[in-house]
């Protein structure tokens, strides 16, 4: 299979972790006949800095014309007192926004190795698996207009859902839900949020569409408890931008790091973007400590949803479930006894694994 990957490192690890999925995803063309051309473009605080703009239009044409898309991480400190239109993540939200890309999956799964690793009991984490389906083109981080009032002593920012908007994305959880154990948790606060009620109305039209999935309510504020305390009640669990995005980190710690989230940033037909859950870590940035699985299982997600390449996608998962039962892990897991090692290293025992998996099946059957 050829395909053609734009490649967005961005900043800080964003770059380290880039350049491990791209060695990943090498070792899978070579050993199973496939393709990929790379190329790689700027966004985020490395665009502004090169070309004034955190999201040039080179990027978005060449994101475009790709047939995937993987982005490592925007932002750091030197940006941060930019103004707003020249912030790093300004140009990750715009690459979203140009791509449609309205369906943010984000798979929360507990490494069984990696049980001891969560801050959580193991009796609370163990036999969770869940899917955060994450809104991710609206509500309140695109109102329009954000601003300063009264001299700058008020400040708007608002938050707009249409019906379609909220539909598309309510179909698309209902879908993954049906494909996983039937179980959707919708999260709001329709207790308050005006955009809430209609959330939740939509919803409640919708599971007619869907009788075999069943269907729960939740508020936000008691979700983000039930998340740390029964996780494994949960399947699907569908919510707003910001809320999703807030949801999300919270719930890495069942997997005992933020490094451990892939994601995959989809639209109704066309280009998908693959991207890690965490930022581009400042502190961490530049040492060779980041953990580099989130953006290598998000380099599987491209596999399986854009190149339905399911076998190759396993593969690489299966890569890095044996590199953790073998007791590797980055800096970022807490494990007794466990070999502590660098992105490179780990990266490489991933990447060996996937070679000598080939290796020991064609003596088998070449
Ligand atoms: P962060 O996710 O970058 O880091 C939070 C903490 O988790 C840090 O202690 C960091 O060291 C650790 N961490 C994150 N990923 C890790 C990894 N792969 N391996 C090991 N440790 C890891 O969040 P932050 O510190 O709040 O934000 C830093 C910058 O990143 C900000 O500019 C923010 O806007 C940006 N950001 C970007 C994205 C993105 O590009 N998708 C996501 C979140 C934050
Ligand atoms: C994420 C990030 C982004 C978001 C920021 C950097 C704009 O936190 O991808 O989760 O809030 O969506
Ligand atoms: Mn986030």
């Amino acid at each position: 299979m050829k395909k053609r990957i734009v490649l967005l490192p961005g900043d800080g690890i964003g770059k380290e972790v880039m350049h491990s999925a791209k060695e990943v995803l090498t070792a899978i063309a070579e050993e199973y006949n496939h393709t990929f051309s790379f190329e790689t473009h700027e966004i985020g605080g490395a665009a502004i800095d090169q070309y004034g703009t955190p999201l040039p239009e080179t990027t978005v044409d060449a994101c475009k014309q790709a047939d995937a898309v993987l982005l490592g991480a925007v932002g750091g400190p030197k940006w941060d007192n930019n103004p707003s239109h020249l912030r790093p993540e300004r140009g990750l939200l715009g690459i979203r926004k140009a791509l449609d890309l309205y369906a943010n999956l984000r798979p929360i799964k507990g490494f069984k190795n990696l049980l001891h690793a969560s801050p959580l009991k193991e009796e609370i984490v163990s036999g969770s698996d869940l899917l955060i389906v994450r809104e991710l083109t609206g509500g309140i981080y695109f109102g329009t207009p954000s601003e300063r009032r009264d001299n700058g002593e008020s400040v708007v920012d608002t938050l707009a859902y249409t019906r379609r908007e909220i539909e598309r994305i309510v179909d698309k959880a209902f879908q993954a839900a049906q494909g996983r154990r039937g179980k959707l948790t919708s999260v709001d606060k329709a207790n308050v949020l005006e955009s809430s009620k209609m959330w939740r109305e939509i919803v409640e039209e919708k599971k007619a569409q869907y009788p075999e999935v069943s269907v729960e309510h939740v508020l936000v504020d008691a979700a983000a408890m039930k998340l740390i305390t029964n996780p494994a009640s949960f399947d699907v669990v569908v919510t707003e931008n910001m809320f999703g995005d807030i949801l999300s980190d919270e719930a890495s710690v069942l997997t005992g790091s933020l490094g451990m989230l892939p994601s995959a940033s989809l639209n109704e037909s066309g280009v998908g973007l693959y991207e890690p859950v965490h930022g581009s870590a400042p502190d961490i940035a530049g040492k060779g400590l980041a953990n580099p699985v989130a953006m290598i299982l998000s380099a599987a997600l491209m596999l399986r949803y854009s190149f339905e390449l399911e076998d190759e996608a396993k593969i690489i998962e299966d890569a890095v479930q044996s590199v953790l039962d073998a007791g590797y892990h980055t800096a970022d897991l807490q494990i007794p006894n466990g070999r502590k090692v660098g992105t490179e290293e780990m990266t490489k025992l991933i990447v060996d694994y996937i070679r000598t998996l080939n290796a020991s099946k064609c003596i088998a059957s070449c």
